[in-house]
């Protein structure tokens, strides 16, 4: 099928910073497909004829087939679903069940998501973008889970990289702190100790998807979108 306007894949696209990500392509002349496991925040999404939305789990590769194969074409993946909260509690306490569950939503649903994309992103000469965390390479206290999914995503976008090209480039893009709930429930220290002077948005991380999707000698990359955060040394006095 040929159609002048480029289709993106959103998953986690119904809330947060995927909300974000699906109005901002939307905005910027895209097709959008939103991805999500909660099919009432999907129906929040407002009114747009060039979206459509698709209840499904990242982490189930039935769903995963079946909500690929809604579409009739794809430019871009934007991998972004997750279990946002980092804290797992003691790692003497965390059960494996809850290791894994977190795991497979992070890690291997972007697998799932690359794995069944891939025939109709080469086709397009399209792109995927990962969404991972400065939680990659730095960390809280009791953060084990979610510190070992994003670091692998970190290696499956460089390995995917190396594997799908020149067809498909794949890079990630890791956010620090990106306010996705109430703004005015930050102190003003909150944004303050970022070098930037402000905790980020969804917006922020939008428009590095956007500007991944067209970087065309960019692949295998992953782009820190912080305020600067991961480059400030601390040593408490
Ligand atoms: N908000 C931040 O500060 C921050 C920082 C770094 C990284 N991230 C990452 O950004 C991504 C989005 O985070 P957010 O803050 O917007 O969180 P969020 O909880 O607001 O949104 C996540 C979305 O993913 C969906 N989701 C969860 N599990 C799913 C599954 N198995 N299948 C399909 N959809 C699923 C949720 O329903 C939700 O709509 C996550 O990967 C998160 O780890 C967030």
């Amino acid at each position: 099928m040929t159609t002048e306007k480029r289709q993106a894949l959103v998953t986690g696209g119904a809330k947060g910073i995927g909300r974000g990500v699906v109005h901002d392509l939307l905005e910027h002349g895209w097709q959008v497909a939103a991805m999500d496991v909660d099919g009432t925040a999907l129906d929040a999404l407002g009114e747009a004829p060039e979206l459509t939305r698709i209840t499904g789990d990242v982490a189930d590769e039935g769903a995963v087939k079946a909500a690929v194969a809604r579409l009739d074409w794809l430019d871009l993946l934007v991998s972004n679903a997750g279990i946002a909260g980092p804290e797992n509690g003691p790692v003497e306490d965390l059960s494996l069940d809850e290791w894994n569950r977190r795991i497979a939503t992070n890690l291997t649903g972007s697998f799932l998501m690359a794995k069944h994309c891939v025939p109709k992103l080469r086709a397009a000469q399209g792109s995927i973008v990962v969404v991972t965390s400065t939680r990659a390479f730095m960390s809280e206290p009791h953060t084990e889970a979610y510190a070992a999914s994003k670091g692998g995503l970190t290696a499956l976008t460089h390995a995917l990289a190396v594997s799908l090209g020149p067809a498909i480039r794949v890079n990630a893009v890791a956010p620090g702190w990106i306010v996705t709930g109430d703004p005015g429930e930050l102190r003003p220290e909150d944004h303050a100790q970022h070098p930037a002077g402000r905790a980020g948005t969804p917006a922020d991380i939008a428009e590095a998807v956007r500007y991944l999707a067209d970087a065309g000698f960019v692949t295998g990359q992953t782009i820190t979108v912080d305020g600067g955060m991961t480059v400030k040394m601390i040593y408490e006095e």
